[in-house]
């Protein structure tokens, strides 16, 4: 199985060597790429001055802040041009421990189309986070469950690993939403194809350096989108049922 893990950035000038570090020392097996956008604080200098001493560090360069789903949706096709078998999703500032990514490829191993961690499941938790942010992470992930008919406990959380088949079936080119947003959408999109999801607990460490780019923006587009997808499917079935009747 090659494996890559992609790390999107934006100003993860103080964190990104460390994760960098931890994550080639857990999982010495995983290539990296490190898709930034142009970060004003040179992340993006930092990454090719690491991928120049380390032939398994790649950086994608990308022009301006577009958001985590837009840099996620390149990395993914990258990944899949360049052949790698499951595709990463962690974050640059440490709170996806690197030390944890061994039970995501476990899991895939065991069959997962899509292994997710989480937060809110036995097992999983939460470091130094701040009370606000566990609680727009549980209502949110409480509302789209309800909303979309999921089991899924953790339905934000952006530490994942795909199998190179599920992003294949993803209509990647169709994926506009960014932040949460993004995550939800795929999350959605993977349990609408009746793939196999699988929730691995794991423990997210707020970061110590540098800043979060969460808005109040990203937040309401996530609602709103949830809302639209669950109201879309719920008139989907409706519409499927009274059919045969009007015929
Ligand atoms: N290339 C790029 N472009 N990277 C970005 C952008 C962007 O526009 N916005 C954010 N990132 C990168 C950050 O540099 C970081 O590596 C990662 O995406 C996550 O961003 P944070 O700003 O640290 O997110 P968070 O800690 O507030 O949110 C976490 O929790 C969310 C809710 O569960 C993340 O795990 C999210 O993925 C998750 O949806
Ligand atoms: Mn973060």
């Amino acid at each position: 199985m090659r494996v890559l893990t992609i790390i999107p950035t934006y100003n993860e000038l103080e964190s990104l060597p460390k994760t960098l570090g931890r994550l080639r020392a857990a999982v010495p097996a995983s290539d990296v790429l490190v898709v930034d956008d142009n970060s004003p604080d040179g992340t993006g200098q930092l990454a090719d001055s690491i991928a120049a001493e380390d032939g398994q560090v790649h950086v994608l360069h990308r022009k301006g802040k577009e958001g985590l789903g837009a840099a996620y949706i390149a990395g993914f096709k990258w990944g899949m041009a360049a052949g790698y078998d499951v595709l990463v999703e962690m974050d640059a500032d440490g709170s996806h421990q690197p030390e944890q990514l061994p039970l995501l490829l476990d899991a895939i191993n065991d069959g997962a189309d899509l292994a997710m961690g989480s937060r809110w499941v036995p097992g999983g938790g939460t470091v130094n986070w701040p009370f606000y942010r566990q609680a727009i992470s549980r209502t949110g992930s409480t509302y789209a469950r309800l909303m979309l008919g999921l089991k899924i406990k953790d339905i934000t959380g952006g530490y994942r690993a795909f199998r190179r088949s599920t992003l294949e079936a993803l209509k990647l080119d169709q994926v506009e939403s960014v932040g949460y947003g993004f995550q939800v959408d795929l999350a959605w999109r993977v349990a609408k194809l009746g793939l196999k999801i699988v929730e691995c607990p794991i423990t997210f460490v707020e970061r110590e350096l540098g800043a979060s780019k969460m808005s109040g923006n990203i937040v309401v587009e996530a609602m709103i989108n949830v809302t639209k997808w669950g109201l879309a499917s719920r008139w989907a079935a409706l519409t499927r049922k009274k059919t045969p009747v009007s015929k």
